[in-house]
């Protein structure tokens, strides 16, 4: 007899069990292993606490640098860096966690600590930047992948030993008429997974990094769009790699509308596209979302983190800063190099730390009165970092 057409199909044949069925046939870590991460990922996104971002290349700093007449010599470097690892305790409920580039995780303040130990000191996690910037996808319109994998197991051996337990890689997307192309997407995807993998397995928290690069004159529809195309494909990606999402934390682009778009947003919209885009997107296990600023001002990366933070939307993470420029911007101002004005940056850089803290519990309320460059656009045409 015929069953009428509207009836449920007859259930498929049995199928063998297969690897698709068993996700946990091989256990990617121990139970201890887990705990760790978990317990490193929630130590530097407590509540209240962001990340101060520090591990611009020796490339980047000299940018930085010679904005303020600075030579990019290791000494100013270490000087620099210094200043803001020894800003007073009013820091430390701040800051959670601080990401390094290498030259940094083996350098010593004047006392002879080592800033691992200075950091230590304070209550943060170190974090060490591991990625070996971007590097051309041949045959597309100038996207990028990022490299770095090669002896990343025997570097991520030697960070952990040396005091990092957290580290960062940056992959970037371009929004263009024809960008970011799918190559770009699953390319970048991948790797940040692979990256995840390796730094699990030595018990370093994989902070990932998919950049959704402002530049363009797109509107705030059209980043969310791509924000959300991206993040899944990253969150396919890390499932496939048997990422352990409790031990990991997300560093995404807010969805803000492209640095030439001429019609302007609210930071309540900003935050809604950007609320919503993580929302469908981002597993609940993840363990914290940590913003760039990626060329905001400082006031304007503290308006729009507190926004999000009061935004009607459920948020099932702890959603804070992982700020770079917008942490450091008045700060490196107001030092200019000279040894008589470090306390003065110390203070603009306490405000920041201050600021993000209050905003990352939606807690902020605006002055009108930053720092010597709260306002100023920090925006830096397809930045490398
Ligand atoms: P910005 O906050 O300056 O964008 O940098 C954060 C960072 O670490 C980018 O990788």
């Amino acid at each position: 007899s015929h069953l009428p057409s509207t009836s449920c199909p007859p259930p498929a044949p049995a199928r063998p069990q297969n690897s698709l069925k068993m996700p946990h046939q091989y256990p990617a870590l121990t139970p201890e292993q887990k705990k760790e991460l978990h317990d490193i990922a929630q130590r530097i996104v407590a509540t209240g606490k962001g990340i101060l971002a520090a591990d611009e290349s020796t490339g980047s700093i000299a940018k930085r640098l010679s904005s303020i007449n600075v030579e990019n010599t290791e000494e100013n470097r270490r000087f620099y860096r210094q200043l803001l690892f020894t800003a007073d305790d009013r820091v430390n409920p701040c800051i959670g966690g601080v990401i390094l580039f290498h030259e940094t995780l083996y350098h010593s303040a004047d006392d002879k600590r080592s800033f691992v130990k200075v950091i230590k000191d304070k209550g943060a996690v170190v974090g060490i930047k591991v990625d070996k910037g971007v590097v051309p996808l041949a045959g597309t319109n100038g996207e990028t992948t990022t490299q770095g994998l090669d002896g990343l197991a025997e570097r991520c051996a030697q960070y952990k030993k040396d005091g990092a337990d957290f580290a960062k890689w940056r992959c970037v997307l371009k929004i263009s008429e024809h960008t970011p192309s799918h190559l770009a997407i699953i390319e970048n995807a991948n790797v940040l997974a692979r990256y995840a993998s390796i730094c699990q397995q030595h018990c370093i928290v994989p902070i990932v990094e998919p950049e959704v690069l402002p530049d363009g004159d797109h509107d705030l529809k059209r980043c969310q769009y791509v924000t959300e195309v991206v993040l899944a494909a990253v969150y396919k990606a890390l499932s496939d790699h048997h990422i352990y999402l409790e031990g990991s934390l997300l560093k995404p682009n807010m969805v803000t509308p492209g640095h030439a778009c001429s019609k302007k947003y609210s930071p309540e919209e900003v935050a809604m596209a950007t609320v919503t885009a993580l929302r469908r997107t981002v597993p609940p296990a993840v363990a914290g979302i940590t913003f760039l600023s990626g060329g905001q001002s400082e006031e304007e990366a503290t308006i729009h983190l507190n926004a999000i933070n009061k935004c009607p939307l459920h948020r099932p993470w702890p959603v804070t800063f992982s700020y770079g420029r917008a942490l450091q911007a008045s700060c490196l101002k107001a030092w200019g190099g000279k040894k008589e004005q470090v306390k003065n940056a110390q203070e603009e850089y306490i405000k920041r730390a201050l600021a993000n803290s209050l905003a990352c519990q939606g807690k902020y309320v605006a002055s009108g009165q930053g720092g010597a460059a709260a306002g100023e656009s920090l925006f830096v045409s397809n930045h490398a970092y």
